[in-house]
């Protein structure tokens, strides 16, 4: 069963939905259009009969689901089921393995991103992304954030201001604020990963791609990604890859549980598939049978 369940549906997922610049959102009519009950969301990212291939193997089975806007979905099933290729598809990052083929539609506000059209740059902008270990770069803590706003040429203006605020949003500032100049390098690897995530942030994207941000560090620091993960869908959508079922259970709103062979298994309410999911199988998965 490739499961859609829980995925919110929207009226407009169709190119018309769109407005501006391309992958621009109009928020506005989001704000004029809540659909279905209180906890009714867009959905800002969608795949219809997603497959990936490496070579000759396939590593993702026909996924179709939809991803809410401004919240925390959680990837959670065993190593090699095909996690972080799912992750890496909604920014084509996967475009950067030669080997890598995909077939099918990945959605961002209604618009294949794998269109001709679409600047694999400028998607970037708009879906940012941090990866398992934090990857610093050799310069200054403030340099490190900066580099986020001149990639994207938005170093026009206040660039101390936004850094600063990235910063904050990252719950980093308070502990850095009198070292902006000292090399990111020189911090914990929890403070590392933070920065990391303000540099993800600066350019002031839509989505926050996360591959087990956490699964490098210490439990305290741990438990402050998964603090700011939460605090990050306020503004952003989160969509996080974690090996650790107590974290996607504590952080997400939607859980999406992949099984060996590629496959999606079921998709739903975090409560639901933690409680009381469909799938004996997944079932299994989450009490620790197996993966
Ligand atoms: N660059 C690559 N080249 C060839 N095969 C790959 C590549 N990356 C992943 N694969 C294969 O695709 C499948 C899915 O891998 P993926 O890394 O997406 O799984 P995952 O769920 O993220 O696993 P893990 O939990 O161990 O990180 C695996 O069989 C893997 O060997
Ligand atoms: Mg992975």
């Amino acid at each position: 069963m490739t499961a859609n369940g829980g995925g919110p549906r929207t009226v407009s997922t169709s190119e018309s939905s769109r407005s501006g610049s391309e992958f621009e959102s109009d928020r506005s009519v989001s704000d004029e259009a809540p659909l279905g009950g209180p906890d009714a969301s867009e959905t800002i990212l969608e795949s219809r009969d997603l497959d990936v291939f490496y070579g000759d193997e396939q590593a993702l089975q026909s996924i179709s689901m939809e991803i809410p806007e401004q919240q925390v979905t959680a990837l959670i099933g065993p190593s090699g089921c095909g996690k972080s290729t799912f992750l890496r598809s909604i920014n084509r990052m996967n475009d950067l393995i030669d080997v890598a083929r995909v077939e099918g539609d990945l959605r961002f506000h209604g618009k294949n991103v794998y269109d001709e059209d679409v600047d694999p740059v400028a998607l970037r902008r708009k879906i940012g992304m941090v990866f398992q270990k934090p990857n610093p770069f050799p310069k200054s803590i403030f340099e490190n954030v900066a580099y986020g706003l001149r990639v994207q040429g938005k170093d026009d203006g206040d660039v101390e201001g936004k850094v600063r605020t990235a910063l904050e949003r990252a719950a980093l500032l308070d502990e850095v604020e009198d070292q902006l100049d000292s090399s990111g390098l020189d911090l914990s690897g929890g403070q590392q990963q933070r920065l990391c995530i303000a540099r993800a942030i600066a350019p002031d994207p839509e989505v926050i791609l996360m591959d087990e941000p956490a699964s490098a560090l210490d439990p305290v620091a741990t438990s402050k990604i998964e603090d700011l993960v939460e605090e990050l869908a306020e503004e952003y959508t989160v969509v996080i890859v974690t090996h650790n079922m107590q974290q996607a259970a504590r952080i997400s709103d939607k859980t999406a549980v992949f099984l060996t062979g590629g496959r999606l298994v079921e998709f739903d309410n975090t409560n639901k598939i933690f409680e009381n999911p469909e799938n004996e199988r997944v079932e299994d998965y989450i009490t620790g049978k197996f993966g």
